[in-house]
């Protein structure tokens, strides 16, 4: 079995995103399989790409240049299941990049259990969203996306905590704020599918929060240090601009994110 830091390399290394899950897939069965026959496999070191290998579509634009759509419309419903796929893309990447890229830092083996089964979750959940678009007869990569989603693997590529507080503590954390409305739009829709692939996206999503924070202090512990602190500084360091309300405070709380670490970065320091 190749080293998890090379595998989480070689899918950041593949453009296509068909591709890329199934390798991800592929990847995170080999691991599951190994941890359950009681083996401990070797994480080793890999060199990850600053940018991991993106397909040609879609074209990435500056949000302010993304077009917007009304979401009451079919083009608005198809644009919106084409922004989560392009979230849950760079989600596959953002959770092997953790896995390459911080390998001088010695974690407990079930960091790697956490982070390999949100990565194979994330690759379920971008096939999902590519299934419901091509049932509506389109694709990934129809439409332009965002171009800033790598800008927080970037912000903290030297920085682990800065890395879980910014991404599955903030980032996947208002993944679970906005998605009951989505799931909403899509009921109002009768569109069975995307209904039931966001709903397995949002109940999924509360763990690789949970995940985030359990790392997060489980890092604080060992450095003595105080969670609430430490996230607040690390927020205002490489995340850009203020959190904004409502949050899901109850889905927060289940993944372990209590209001005193989000309220206070509602304000600038
Ligand atoms: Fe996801
Ligand atoms: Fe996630």
């Amino acid at each position: 079995m190749m080293p998890l830091a090379q595998m989480a390399e070689a899918v950041l290394r593949t453009a296509d995103g068909r591709e890329k899950t199934k390798l991800s897939h592929g990847f995170a069965a080999e691991w599951r399989a190994a941890r359950d026959a009681g083996e401990t496999p070797e994480i080793g070191t890999a060199t990850p790409p600053m940018q991991p290998a993106r397909p040609e579509k879609p074209e990435l634009l500056s949000p302010r240049d993304v077009p917007q759509r009304k979401p009451g419309s079919p083009e608005g419903r198809i644009a919106l299941l084409h922004a989560v796929a392009h979230i849950e893309l760079n989600a596959v990447d953002l959770h092997w990049d953790i896995i390459a890229r911080f390998t001088d830092i010695k974690m407990p083996i079930g960091f790697y259990d956490d982070w390999v089964k949100a990565a194979d979750e994330e690759s379920k959940h971008f096939n999902l969203m590519c299934d419901c678009l091509e049932a509506l007869g389109s694709y990934y990569g129809a439409l332009p996306a965002h171009a800033g989603m790598w800008r927080a693997a970037e912000d903290t590529a030297d920085d682990f905590m800065g890395r879980l507080a910014v991404v599955p503590m903030v980032l996947e954390a208002r993944g679970l704020d906005v998605t009951p409305n989505m799931i909403k739009i899509f009921k109002q829709a009768k569109a069975t599918q995307a209904v039931e692939a966001l709903e397995t996206i949002y109940a999924e999503e509360v763990a690789h929060v949970a995940y985030g924070s359990k790392w997060f202090h489980f890092l604080c512990g060992r450095h003595e240090m105080d969670p609430k602190d430490v996230f607040h500084a690390l927020v205002r360091k490489y995340f850009h601009g203020v959190l904004k309300p409502p949050f899901n405070e109850e889905k927060r709380a289940d993944a372990g994110i209590p209001p005193d670490f989000y309220w206070p970065l509602t304000e600038s320091a």
